[in-house]
């Protein structure tokens, strides 16, 4: 039996494609979802549109700081594991869900897999660093999704276990877009043409429970927009949307709405005629969508998107993100895809199945 667990928005939509893997398969599998993310529209949302199973188990953990967020998931997860017969826990990304749960599964001897593994933004500051590193070592299988993360976990001596199999994010962009772009009204519904507005989202602790930083990115997306005489749309994070209040950021002029459903933000995605953002999965999906991005952080642990030149790192100053912006919209020609070829999810499934 696998369990694959889950928490947040992104893990929903990235382990999407391990759940149809696992039920094409017929393999046994249940969902443990921690209930980080609760609010309809960064959980049960995606549940629906991905025609994803109910979990099996939810802790309904929800927020809180850091240590007791973790504790709960660690306690939670391994209270269901010992009554449950899993030979292999599944965890995505860098997340407190993915730490606590590798972290309960290690302690009962239970294998872990760890899908996205060996991604370093070699900032230590990052809560997500932290959880990647340390669930990166306690892990059993290591599935990288490029060489570069293969390199990056061979530099810290984990050799053992490790497979490239590409990043399920391709699987799920294709697995949606189809569906998106047959059912979506959003660009509609917004008043927006194809190319004729640019798409934004910041949710990182870093940048947004910092006052001087989350006016920075207001700041800067006002400019550009101004620049560029487009729109922008910015779909808000809860986190987000409580900060903005919280410091009273002036956000006129920019359409700060609600986070919305996964087809409705990947045809947005497909048809912004630049993104900025500073969330991972974003960064992949616009250079997966042949859309420039511009991220709003100093650095980046998918570096493959800066090689390939679909993405340009810009920080938070109102100035740099203009510049950067200019640059990443003036720029001409395409790229490859490095994220890989949309079956990550099949081969994860098959070398897991393999093993038990
Ligand atoms: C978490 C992850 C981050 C990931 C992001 C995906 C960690 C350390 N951080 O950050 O890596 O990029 O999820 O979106 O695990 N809130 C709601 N409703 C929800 C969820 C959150 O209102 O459903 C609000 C609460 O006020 C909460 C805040 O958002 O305090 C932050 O939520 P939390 O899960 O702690 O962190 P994220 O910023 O979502
Ligand atoms: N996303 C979404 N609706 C939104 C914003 C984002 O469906 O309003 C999707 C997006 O397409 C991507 C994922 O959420 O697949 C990214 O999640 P997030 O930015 O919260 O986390 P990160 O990837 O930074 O961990």
């Amino acid at each position: 039996m696998i369990a694959i667990v889950i928490g947040t928005r992104p893990e929903i939509i990235k382990m999407s494609p391990i759940v149809r893997a696992c039920q094409s398969k017929d393999l046994g599998f249940f969902i443990l979802h921690t209930g980080q993310h609760y609010s309809y529209s960064m959980d049960k949302v995606f549940f629906e549109e991905l025609e994803l199973p109910e979990p099996k188990h939810n802790l309904e953990v929800g927020s809180g700081p850091h240590g007791e967020q973790t504790g709960k998931i660690v306690a939670g997860v391994e209270k269901i594991l010992l009554n449950e017969n899993a030979s292999v826990v599944l965890v995505q990304g860098d997340t407190n869900t993915v730490l606590g749960a590798a972290l309960a599964a290690s302690k009962l001897g239970i294998k872990i897999g760890h899908v996205e593994a060996g991604l370093r933004s070699f900032d230590r500051s990052m809560p997500e660093e932290t959880n990647r590193i340390l669930t990166d070592h306690i892990s059993d299988y290591l599935f990288a999704p490029t060489q570069a993360a293969k390199k990056n976990l061979a530099i810290e001596g984990i050799r053992k276990g490790v497979y490239v199999t590409g990043n399920t994010i391709v699987d799920a962009v294709n697995q949606n877009l189809v569906f998106a772009e047959r059912k979506s009204k959003i660009l509609c519904k917004l008043d927006l043409a194809k190319k004729g507005y640019i798409l934004a989202t910041a949710h990182r602790q870093e940048n947004v429970d910092n006052a001087k930083r989350l006016k920075g990115i207001v700041d800067g997306l006002k400019a550009v927009s101004h620049k560029m005489s487009m729109p922008v749309i910015f779909p808000a994070h809860p986190r987000t949307q409580n900060r903005l209040k919280e410091f009273g950021v002036d956000a006129s002029g920019i359409s700060v709405i609600d986070p919305i459903g996964y087809l409705e933000f990947l045809y947005l995605e497909a048809n912004a005629a630049l993104i900025l953002t500073d969330s991972g999965g974003i960064q992949e999906e616009a250079c997966i969508l042949g859309v420039r991005c511009v991220t709003l952080r100093e650095n980046t642990e998918r570096p493959e998107t800066i090689q390939v030149g679909s993405n340009a790192l810009a920080g938070t100053e109102p100035k740099r993100i203009l510049a950067k912006s200019n640059k990443m919209l003036s720029s001409k020609g395409k790229w490859e895809n490095p994220f890989g070829d949309g079956h990550a999810a099949r081969r994860i499934v098959q070398r897991i199945s393999q093993s038990r």
